[in-house]
């Protein structure tokens, strides 16, 4: 039974020199349906995310625009927050980097090592990428710059260092003994191979700038931007008190939601720093992929990035919740085009599920007095139907563990397009002269299934799921995953006036 066992869910921390985007969006918005899923399901949940404010490319950033960095990320990670009301996300805790639990967690973790023996002052001579906030091999470059395009610059600093070679058996034997741990597969492999070629020691320190956190004992040095953010993940559970509530319910049960592009450091380094200071490696880390938008890849310089805001005024925050889920594999890059939005919202959305609902409730709400119809004897595809609906939590779980949101959506969806294909065969407008006992029979399957229908779409449309389980008068209480089976809908009961959830999107008119 999965009832009460804890869940921790997490999504990158985003760095405060870019404003939001659909990018930053897409894990925000999956992580959120892993975490309102697990919640619906019974079990105790933390949801996490943030802001990484530390580092040159935040330093400069604000200096570009005559702030001072804590200013400037004052202001950004608070856009972030915006996203997040925008988009409808239910996170738990909201961690910045440069708060004081953070901070000293970090240094916790630094000190640890050290007294381990995993860190040592060396001087390091190679290549760093600011806006990746990467140190590069010269062989991984690519006609002088970063393999991701980006420039890179030569560094040359007396640095600590930790000891990544060392834990490269290690690190390969965690990955053999956990092969759940990093997906998808393919990730994985990549990662395996990475580590197989040998790792070197890594440069954890810096002295040619100053906004981030003291290396303590040493605060001519500051910590590499990535030893820090990635601790935020534990120190947000109250590290180093690995007695606290949090950090003893939560840590290792954790699922890091991360874009592919950072699958290394979550996959690599993090694993090595925890098990280095003695920690738990976390239980799994998946890589979703990248969005194009119109074909295009999203930069600054083409402003294509699509904000939180603009995408749920054109869309409507559930649609575009909805799109970001169903239309790829996460694992998988694709491309957000405004055809194939607008597609998905009229087909899916309007056309299957809004019609479907709208038509069944408009039907009780007109022949049945508003109430809950009584239902007589059930016949084979009423039973059929109602099974069906009942079976799917079972299947959307299994996708859901797996984090195939699209899959999860279409054993949803299949149902609808039986439940359509239910009404056009029972025909319950025709029933209402011929046969109106029988027609609430099949109002009260359509009305039985729509509700499973809807406690099942609330991770991924919450809004849109609340205003039908309203309009079903399902209780707040009455809406968990447990009552799909537990709480059918009495007849009788008296339902308000429906309105549709999911309106279509019309092209405004060019002038
Ligand atoms: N600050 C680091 C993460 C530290 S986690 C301990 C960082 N931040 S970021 O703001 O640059 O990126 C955050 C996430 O946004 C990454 O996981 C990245 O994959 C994701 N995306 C940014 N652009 C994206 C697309 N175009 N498509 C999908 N996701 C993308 O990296």
């Amino acid at each position: 039974m999965t009832a009460d066992k804890p869940f921790f869910v997490t999504t990158p921390i985003y760095y405060v020199n870019d404003t939001p985007h659909l990018g930053h969006a897409y894990p925000t918005v999956a992580a959120d349906a892993l975490a309102r899923f697990m919640r619906l399901d019974g079990r105790r949940v933390m949801f996490l995310t943030g802001t990484d404010e530390h580092g040159q490319k935040v330093e400069r950033s604000a200096q570009a625009l005559g702030l001072t960095p804590q200013q400037f990320a004052d202001q950004v990670s608070a856009s972030f927050r915006e996203m997040d009301r925008l988009l409808d996300i239910s996170y738990d805790d909201y961690i910045r980097t440069t708060e004081a639990r953070h901070i000293r967690g970090v240094q916790a973790l630094w000190r640890e090592l050290e007294r381990r023996g995993e860190i040592y002052l060396g001087r390091f001579a190679g290549w760093y990428c600011v806006r990746d906030e990467a140190f590069y091999e010269e062989s991984e470059l690519v006609d002088g710059k970063a393999p991701t395009g980006a420039e890179v610059e030569w560094l040359e600093e007396k640095n600590y260092f930790f000891r990544l070679s060392s834990w490269q058996d290690r690190l390969l034997a965690w990955y053999e003994a956990n092969p759940e741990a990093i997906a998808p597969r393919s990730r994985r492999n990549e990662v395996v191979s990475f580590v197989r070629a040998g790792l070197n020691d890594l440069s954890i320190s810096r002295t040619s700038f100053s906004w981030g956190i003291p290396v303590p004992g040493n605060p001519k040095h500051v910590i590499y931007v990535w030893l820090d953010a990635l601790t935020n993940y534990i120190t947000a559970l109250g590290y180093p008190e690995t007695e606290s509530p949090d950090y003893s319910t939560f840590w290792p049960d954790v699922l890091h939601v991360v874009g592919k592009d950072i699958l290394r450091f979550h996959a690599v380094y993090w694993p090595a720093f925890l098990m280095a200071a003695g920690l738990e490696p976390p239980r799994r880390i998946f890589a979703h992929g990248w969005w194009t938008v119109e074909g295009e890849k999203m930069s600054k310089s083409l402003g294509n990035g699509i904000p939180p805001d603009v995408l749920v005024e054109r869309y409507g925050v559930d649609p575009a919740r909805y799109f970001l889920l169903r239309e790829l594999p996460f694992g998988s890059d694709g491309d957000f085009s405004h055809r194939a939005v607008v597609g998905r919202l009229n087909g899916d959305l309007a056309n299957d599920f809004g019609n479907l609902a709208q038509r069944v409730l408009v039907m009780i709400n007109r022949e049945c007095r508003a109430r809950v119809p009584e239902p007589g004897a059930f016949l084979a595809a009423d039973t059929e139907l109602l099974g069906r609906a009942r079976g799917l939590l079972a299947a959307v779980r299994g996708h859901i563990s797996e984090q195939a949101f699209h899959m999860a959506l279409e054993a949803i969806w299949r149902v609808v397009a039986e439940a359509n294909r239910y009404v056009d065969e029972q025909a319950p407008w025709v029933l209402r002269r011929s046969d109106p006992m029988r027609m609430k029979t099949v109002l009260y399957t359509l009305a039985e299934t729509i509700r499973r229908l809807a406690i099942l779409i609330q991770p991924f449309v919450p809004g849109a799921a609340a205003k039908l389980l309203d309009q079903l008068g399902v209780p707040e209480a009455a809406r968990s995953f447990a009552t799909i089976e537990s709480a059918p809908l009495l007849p009788g009961a008296l339902l308000p006036v429906p309105e549709g959830i999911f309106p279509r999107y019309v092209e405004a008119r060019a002038e």
